[in-house]
């Protein structure tokens, strides 16, 4: 018994021995690296500046590209009125999903402004179903996600433009399906609705 134990330990031993000389090789080392961070003056770098216009022709990996409206919700100075993405189901389901996550804690799940956060204290937002609101466009509510409004923060670092767009369209079809009239339905739709309403009456 003895005799089978002892190698078992010396692996044990080698092993540790090992992981004590692989730690002791780690140093910081690399991440210590001298480094220009954005806006940093550079002696090396032209223009003296740590931030480089990007060469003509460049393409940047983002979605949107370089495109100043898909990223500031703005054309020559003005707030967009039309999404500069495509409207699909797709965006708008994405756009709830992120509503639900980053925005109804405050606005409420329908844009009443009656989130949790607000009903333990924090300031109330104006509803999203005010007509002051329902007449802004969905560059101005892409603005207030990128930029902060008020007492608000912003939230460009969290949320990606992409997603900001997804929100901000969602927000207008939460708009619209507190205030759709009947007749914007489709036929099928409509007729769904008027023998549901018909069943509901008979019962009563
Ligand atoms: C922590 C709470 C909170 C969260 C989360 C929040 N908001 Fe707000 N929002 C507010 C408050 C409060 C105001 C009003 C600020 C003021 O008037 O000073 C506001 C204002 C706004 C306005 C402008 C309304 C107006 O009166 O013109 C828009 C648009 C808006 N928020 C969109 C969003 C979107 C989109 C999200 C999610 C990405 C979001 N908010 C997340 C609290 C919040």
């Amino acid at each position: 018994m003895r005799a089978k134990r002892a190698p078992v330990l010396l692996r044990l031993a080698a092993v540790v021995a090992a992981g004590g000389l692989l730690l002791a090789g780690c140093g910081r080392n690399m991440a210590e690296q001298p480094r220009v961070e954005p806006l940093q003056e550079s002696s090396l770098l032209p223009g003296r500046s740590g931030s480089l216009t990007p060469p003509e022709g460049t393409v940047s990996r983002q979605r949107g590209g370089i495109d100043p409206v898909f990223f500031t919700g703005q054309r020559d100075g003005a707030l967009v009125t039309e999404l500069p993405v495509e409207l699909t189901l797709g965006l708008l389901q994405r756009g709830q999903e992120r509503y639900d996550i980053y925005c109804a804690a405050c606005h409420g799940y329908v844009g009443d402004g009656d989130g949790m956060i607000v009903r333990r204290g924090f300031p109330r937002p104006a509803s999203f179903h005010e007509q002051r609101l329902q007449d802004a466009s969905v560059g101005y509510i892409f603005n207030a996600a990128t930029n902060g409004f008020g007492r608000m923060f912003a939230y460009a670092d969290r949320v990606p433009a992409e997603d900001r767009w997804a929100i901000a369209a969602y927000v207008k079809a939460l708009q619209l399906s507190q205030h759709a009239h009947a007749d914007d339905l489709p036929a099928e739709v409509r007729r769904s609705l008027e023998l549901e309403r018909s069943a509901e009456r008979a019962s009563r």
